[in-house]
């Protein structure tokens, strides 16, 4: 009887969790405070109870080696002295979610920082969540206007497509951001700042965003004086808030400034918990976490996120590691030229040098056709430039490039669009319409498009007949054969159910 009551007694306290929650911290250096014990799964956040210092510090566990507890703290992390009491809260960071988001700035875990009132709510949304399934993702087949003539008539964007924004610093991929959030259809907006510079914030608020953007959108904002791991939460917490909407079966942009600076919180995170630096002194980590977040975006079997992730390349390099990973994870990228900012181009995109991958599935037939023969035109034009500028070139030489040089302005027109100019997707084909003489159908300029690529029926024709100048005269023969090839490419893309 003894013995049964002894073991009764000593299984409930094997069983209760006495002090397993509760460590002590044992090193602090630079970022990482290292704690022996509590028991403690990656990612949850504990409370490190501080009395010299500010109180309470909120920590996230990033590491466990043995007994030991890698942390790093949301916040300063002056005061914290060796045997500082670490509580393990039990739960991963998450998000409070609900319509009372729309319009509101908030900080990286969440909290508004706007001073427009409460927006607590019984939903939590985990900020460190997997992707769809992608045997459930639905596939993209509707456009999205974006509001920017290169990108909705160069460019076409699907909903639920992911693109990369990429450019040196300055060139002007906040202000793209910004006129996007403006102009796009997407009923909600989600804006990630990460890492950017203080002052950007309130500037991309009141100046790119205006109050009508803001009220059709949500902000995340951690400025690049943040801890680093405040600025990696801040990007996860702003795709759990767009995975929210996505949820409510909403058409969702989320707008990530920049990718670079989330990579770069990663490497100060992961060279202070002792990873190798792999390339360029990044982590094998970030090349891991990167996918993992873009990942989240796209389509769902609810709603969609369309994600235009920014991503800053130092000396215009491509090839460096971040800009090499990103374009390998997204479906397309926007290259923003600096010769075309110089010459006050803007939006300084480089329509030959980006791509959008799904394009061909998103648009139809004759705005295909429009848009590949600006893209020829644009081609012959670039690489007789030099020649053309030198005064090298002599007209009649060459029926191409007299066309080309007939067209340049008018497309140069079309392209280079005012910060606070909209243009709706059926403007931005009209105009198309107008420089090709390729008759676009209207079922093509809807946004809801899905019946697309079977709209035009297969025929494409041009409607004005050119009127060509002496030095427009592409020869008839050419003419019809491009054409044909264009036309022959998409009576052999399969109809839009059986894509
Ligand atoms: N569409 C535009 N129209 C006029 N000026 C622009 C435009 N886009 C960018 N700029 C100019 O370029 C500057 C830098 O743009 P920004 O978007 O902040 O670049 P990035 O985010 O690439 O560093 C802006 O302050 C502005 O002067
Ligand atoms: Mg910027």
């Amino acid at each position: 009887m003894e013995i049964s009551i002894c073991k009764k007694y000593l299984d409930s306290t094997e069983r209760t969790d006495t002090i397993k929650c509760i460590g002590r911290v044992s090193k602090v250096q630079g970022l990482l405070i290292e704690s022996r014990g509590p028991q403690a799964i990656i990612g949850e956040i504990c409370r490190i109870v501080a009395p010299k210092g500010r109180g309470q510090i909120r920590a996230e566990v990033v590491g466990l080696r043995n007994e030991i507890v890698q942390l790093m703290a949301y916040e300063e992390t002056d005061g914290i002295e060796v045997g500082d009491r670490v509580v393990a809260l039990g739960s991963r960071l998450e998000v409070p979610v609900s319509e009372k988001l729309m319009g509101r700035v908030l900080d990286a875990f969440g909290n508004p920082i706007d001073d427009k009132g409460d927006i607590s709510s019984d939903c939590l949304y985990p900020a460190l969540a997997s992707p769809p399934d992608p045997l459930k993702r639905k596939r993209i087949t509707r456009r999205i206007s974006t509001g920017v003539r290169a990108i909705d008539g160069l460019l076409a964007v699907g909903k639920g497509q992911r693109l990369g924004i990429f450019s040196g610093s300055g060139v002007g991929k906040s202000s793209l951001l910004g006129m996007i959030a403006r102009n796009t259809t997407a009923d909600v907006n989600v804006v990630a700042l990460i890492g950017e510079r203080g002052r950007e914030a309130p500037d991309f608020i009141e100046k790119d965003l205006g109050p009508e953007g803001l009220a059709r959108s949500v902000l995340v904002v951690t400025p690049s004086n943040s801890p680093p791991l405040a600025r990696l939460r801040g990007a996860y917490v702003a795709t759990a808030i767009a995975e929210y909407f996505r949820d409510q079966g909403k058409d969702v942009m989320l707008l990530f400034d920049s990718v670079t600076r989330f990579a770069r919180a990663m490497r100060e995170i992961g060279l202070a918990s002792g990873e190798p630096p792999a390339q360029r002194g990044f982590p094998p980590s970030m090349f891991d976490s990167m996918p993992k977040l873009l990942e989240r975006s796209g389509t769902s079997d609810k709603g969609s996120i369309t994600g235009f992730y920014t991503v800053l390349v130092d000396g215009d390099d491509m090839d460096e590691p971040v800009a090499d990973t990103v374009r390998g994870i997204l479906d397309g990228h926007i290259v923003l030229s600096r010769d075309l900012a110089q010459s006050y181009h803007y939006p300084a995109i480089d329509v030959l040098q980006s791509i959008s991958r799904l394009a061909p599935s998103v648009s139809g037939p004759a705005s295909k056709m429009a848009a590949g023969e600006i893209r020829r035109t644009m081609a012959v034009y670039a690489r007789a430039e030099d020649l053309i500028n030198v005064g090298a070139y002599h007209q009649g030489s060459n029926p191409e490039i007299d066309y080309a040089i007939t067209k340049h302005n008018q497309i140069e027109n079309f392209l280079i669009q005012d910060i606070d100019e909209p243009s709706t997707l059926e403007e931005t084909l009209s105009l198309m319409s107008e420089i090709t003489g390729v008759d676009i159908p209207e079922e093509e300029m809807a946004d809801n498009n899905e019946k697309l690529l079977t709209a035009a029926g297969g025929v494409i024709k041009k409607i004005k007949p050119q009127k060509t100048t002496a030095a427009e005269q592409l020869p008839a023969a050419d003419s019809v054969m491009a054409l044909n090839s264009v036309a022959s490419l998409f009576s052999s893309l399969p109809a839009a159910s059986a894509l």
